[in-house]
C-alpha cells in the first residue's frame, strides 16, 4: 500500500512536471526549425496519405480568470475577421505544399473560443479546408465550444460542415466556484448548449471539468460530476487546475488561500474518478474518462491509444499540422511551432511564407524516449518488444533504464520480461515516472503542478 507520505516523498505534491503532450516538451524547442523545414516536412507526406489538421483561434469574448490558455479578449469581431483572413491564406500555403490525394483523418478547431466566429467566417474556413484536403472515411471534425458563446445558427453551420464531435467547457457547476474563477455559466446555459448540439445529430459530446479549483470540496465536485453525467457525455477530460499566476496574470484574481491543498486535490480527483467508474466510464490515461463504446476506450483496449498536443487520441495519422498563431505541428521528422504572437504570425503569412518560429528536429534517442513516455502516459506500461523491434534498442539497455527508474521510485514499479508496468496505486506518479525517462534539462521541462 502506497501512503500519502510516500507519494509526497516521491514528489507528487511539490514537483513541477510536464503533461507530456510532446517529447521533448515545448520549452526545449529552438529556432533550429525554419519555415523551410516546415514546408519540406509537409511535402514529404506520402501522396494519398492522411494527416490531421488543427486550427487555432486565440480570441475570447471574455477572459476567464482561471484560464492558462494563450488567448486574447476582444469585444468586436474586427480582429477576428482579420485573423481568419490570415488563417485562410495559411491554408492556401498549405495547399500549395501538400502532396496530391492527401485526406484529413481529423480536423480540430481549438482556442481560445472558435465558436465566437460569425457563421460566415465559420463557413469560409470550412470551405477552405475542404479545398485543401477532403475528409477521409470515418474522419472526425471536432470543435471546442464555450456554452456561453454558441447559438443555433452557428451550430447549424458546424453540423452542416461535418462536425461530429463537440467539446464543451464546463469547469464546475458550483456558483461560488464560478464567481471565484471568473467564469459564470449557468447550468441552464450549459444544458441548452448540449440540447442544441444533440438536436443537430452531432454524434459525440466531450466535456472538460477541473479539479483543484478554489472552494472546491468533495461534495461540490460530486454534484458537478452528477450534473455532468445527466448529459451522458461520451468523453470527459478531468484536468487538474494549474495555478500559475506568474505566467497567466489573470489568475492573480484568484485568492490562493481558497485553493485546496495538494492532498485535497488528490482526494477531489479520486472522488470524481470513482463516480465516473461507477457510471461505467473507462478510465483513459491520467485524466480522461470515456464510455466503453467511445473511440478512446476502444483504442485503449486495443493498445492504440496515442497522445498529442490535444491530449489523448485514437488518431493514427503520423502527421498533425497546426495552423494559426502558436500552433504546433508534429511530423515523423520533428515538431514545428508557429510564432506565438498574432502580429508576428500575421506578418509572416501576409508575406507569403509559413510562420514557423521554433521547433525540434528529432535526433539521438528522441523517438525512442518519446514513445516510452507516450506508452506510460497512455497505458501505464512500456512494452519492451515493440521498442526492440521499432527502435533497435537492446533488451539489456532497456532493463538498465527500467532499473534506474525503479530505484528512483523505491521499487514501486513492476519490471518483467515484457517491460515496465505502473501498478494502479502508483499511478498518481505517472507524470513523474515519465519524467525519469526525459533526457532534457528538467528545470525547463514544464510548469504545471504534478496533480
Ligand atoms: C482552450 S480552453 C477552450 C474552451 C472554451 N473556450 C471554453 O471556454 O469552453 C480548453 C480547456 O482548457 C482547460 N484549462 C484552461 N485553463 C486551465 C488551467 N489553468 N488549468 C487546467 N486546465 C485549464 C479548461 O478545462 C478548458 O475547457
Ligand atoms: S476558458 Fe475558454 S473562454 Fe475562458 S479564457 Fe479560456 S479559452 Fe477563453
Amino acid at each position: 500500500m502506497i501512503t500519502r507520505k510516500q507519494l509526497s516523498r516521491l514528489g507528487l505534491f511539490d514537483a513541477k512536471v510536464p503533461r507530456y503532450t510532446s517529447y521533448p516538451t515545448a520549452p526545449h524547442f529552438s529556432n533550429a526549425v525554419s519555415p523551410g523545414d516546415f514546408a519540406s516536412w509537409i511535402e514529404a507526406v506520402p501522396e494519398g496519405g492522411t494527416v490531421s489538421l488543427y486550427l487555432h483561434v486565440p480570441f475570447c469574448r471574455r477572459l476567464c480568470w482561471f484560464c492558462a490558455c494563450r488567448t486574447q479578449g476582444t469585444a468586436t469581431l474586427g480582429p477576428v475577421e482579420s485573423y481568419v483572413q490570415t488563417l485562410l491564406s495559411e491554408l492556401d500555403l498549405l495547399k500549395a505544399h501538400l502532396p496530391r490525394g492527401v485526406k484529413l483523418s481529423r480536423l480540430h478547431w481549438g482556442g481560445g473560443t472558435p465558436t465566437l466566429l460569425s457563421p460566415g467566417l465559420m463557413r469560409a474556413l470550412i470551405d477552405k479546408v475542404a479545398e485543401v484536403a477532403p475528409f477521409a472515411e470515418h474522419a472526425e471534425f471536432s470543435v471546442e465550444i464555450d456554452p456561453n458563446e454558441i447559438d443555433g445558427e452557428r451550430l447549424d453551420v458546424l453540423a452542416a460542415g461535418g462536425m461530429n464531435r463537440a467539446s464543451i467547457g464546463v469547469q464546475d457547476f458550483d456558483e461560488q466556484i464560478q464567481a471565484t474563477i471568473g467564469r459564470p455559466q449557468g447550468y441552464d446555459v450549459t444544458r441548452r448548449a448540449v440540447e442544441m448540439i444533440r438536436e443537430r445529430g452531432v454524434a459525440s459530446l466531450n466535456a472538460d471539468i477541473l479539479y483543484g479549483l478554489p472552494h472546491q470540496t468533495r461534495a461540490k465536485i460530486t454534484e458537478t460530476v452528477q450534473k455532468l453525467l445527466s448529459f451522458a457525455p461520451d468523453r470527459v477530460a478531468l484536468y487538474g487546475y494549474a495555478h500559475v499566476p506568474w505566467m497567466a496574470k489573470r489568475q492573480q484574481m484568484i485568492p490562493s488561500d481558497a485553493l485546496p491543498t495538494p492532498a485535497e486535490r488528490l482526494d477531489l480527483f479520486d472522488t470524481a474518478r470513482r463516480l465516473f467508474a461507477w457510471d461505467g466510464y473507462a478510465e483513459i490515461g491520467i485524466d480522461h474518462f470515456a464510455t466503453p463504446d467511445d473511440g478512446l476506450a476502444i483504442a485503449q483496449k486495443t493498445g492504440k491509444l496515442r497522445r498529442n498536443f490535444q491530449g489523448y487520441t485514437d488518431d493514427t495519422s503520423e502527421v498533425l499540422i497546426g495552423l494559426g498563431a502558436s500552433s504546433i505541428s508534429k511530423f515523423p521528422q520533428g515538431y514545428a511551432q508557429n510564432a506565438p504572437a498574432t502580429s508576428a504570425y500575421t506578418a509572416a503569412v501576409r508575406e507569403g511564407r509559413f510562420a514557423t518560429s521554433r521547433g525540434h528536429a528529432f535526433g539521438g534517442d528522441d523517438r525512442l524516449r518519446a514513445r516510452m513516455i507516450e506508452m506510460l502516459m497512455c497505458d501505464f506500461r512500456i512494452r519492451s518488444e515493440e521498442l526492440e523491434q521499432d527502435y533497435g534498442v537492446s533488451p539489456a539497455a532497456l532493463k538498465a533504464m527500467f532499473s534506474r527508474a525503479n530505484e528512483q521510485f523505491e521499487g514501486l514499479l513492476e519490471i518483467t520480461e515484457d517491460g515496465l508496468f505502473i501498478p494502479p496505486e502508483a499511478r498518481p506518479l505517472t507524470r513523474m515516472i515519465a519524467r525519469s525517462f526525459d533526457a532534457y534539462d528538467l528545470s525547463k521541462a514544464g510548469h504545471s503542478s504534478a496533480i
